[in-house]
């Protein structure tokens, strides 16, 4: 056996010599030294052997396959070699050429603005929750005090689900502002929660609105609850987003579900105040609504308005995200594309 295994060594080494290519290297290794080889096969039947020579041959056998072994690692780096060093030859490396670059994705404006958003009001102390967006016609109109036939109706275009249903009807929800009553009805004060999440209008679309946009509602529901509360809230979040330097103003505005009903504008972000044509010449732009929570509403889950008071508000995204990076249109957030996307 092992003068076998000797003169296969040696033809295997002759074999090595014009061996040119990894490939061909590989077919040698199984030849020679892969599970079928003579060598292998020869090294398992050592076991039947009695002791002595099974020592003996072992060592020998052993060695063979030992000497292989290197051989092989020497060639497979002389093959290996040119590639990296060869100037001369066509199939070398070039590892001063940069690299294939990896195109890297990122978050869509709107999520990004959005998550600046729940962070300030985490950080106040708000948790975050979200609700369905296909909504009865009691969570989105009728429970915030807007019945049948009321004319704030108007306010918001409907997409409906089924019409003619009266309260039981379906709609796609035309603000967040259905989850401060989901929100109530489960949960006792004291309350402070945000929803952010998507809306719906029946709208045509134009530079400022879209039929589908995103809004973050606010709730904050204990005793003792003032409209100063309020403003100092959403004095601190204006701050946080547009600058500690920013003027921000409050004006009554009339909303169904509160009382009294506020408008909160920033100083415009181009003309800072004195006018231009992204704020109408006004100075001013508006961001949000808010409001003490009307008496009604708390009262219709069942929260006691003599004892308890809250402000709730509701603020659109892209409005904001527009404001804050500068941006004209608010088709681009649905546009996808990319020469858009890719400058956030
Ligand atoms: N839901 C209102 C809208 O979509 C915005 C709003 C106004 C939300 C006043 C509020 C609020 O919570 O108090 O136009």
């Amino acid at each position: 056996m092992l003068e076998q295994l000797k003169d296969l060594h040696t033809q295997a080494l002759e074999e090595l010599n014009g061996i040119k290519n990894p490939r061909e290297l590989e077919l040698w290794r199984i030849r020679h030294m892969g599970k079928r080889s003579i060598l292998t096969k020869a090294l398992r039947s050592l076991a039947a052997l009695p002791l002595e020579e099974r020592r003996e041959k072992g060592a020998q056998a052993n060695e063979i396959k030992t000497a292989l072994e290197s051989s092989l690692e020497e060639k497979r780096k002389l093959l290996e070699e040119p590639l990296l060093t060869s100037p001369t030859d066509a199939r070398r490396l070039d590892y001063t050429l940069p690299g294939r670059p990896i195109p890297i994705g990122r978050l869509h404006p709107t999520t990004q603005i959005l998550n600046e958003i729940c962070d300030i009001f985490k950080n106040m102390g708000f948790q975050v929750i979200e609700g369905p967006d296909v909504e009865w016609d009691y969570y989105n109109f009728e429970a915030l005090n807007i019945p049948q036939d009321h004319p704030a109706r108007d306010m918001f275009a409907t997409m409906w689900i089924d019409a003619d249903m009266g309260g039981e009807a379906r709609l796609l929800r035309t603000h967040t502002s259905p989850m401060q009553i989901r929100l109530m009805e489960k949960e006792r004060p004291p309350i402070r929660t945000i929803v952010p999440g998507r809306i719906y209008r029946y709208e045509a679309t134009d530079a400022t609105h879209e039929s589908i946009f995103y809004q973050v509602e606010g709730l904050a529901v204990d005793k003792g609850i003032t409209l100063g509360d309020l403003k100092g809230t959403l004095l601190d979040f204006c701050h946080c987003l547009f600058g500690e330097e920013r003027k921000i103003r409050f004006r009554c505005d009339y909303f169904p579900f509160v009382e009294p009903g506020v408008e909160v504008a920033i100083e415009c972000v181009t003309c800072q105040g004195a006018g231009c044509r992204l704020c109408s010449h006004s100075g001013w732009l508006e961001i949000l609504g808010a409001g003490m929570v009307h008496p009604d509403v708390l009262a219709r889950v069942n929260i006691d308005p003599e004892i308890y008071s809250g402000f709730a508000f509701g603020l659109g995204v892209e409005r904001i995200a527009m404001l804050r990076y500068g941006i004209d249109h608010i088709r681009l957030f649905y546009s996808n594309d990319l020469r858009f996307l890719k400058q956030f």
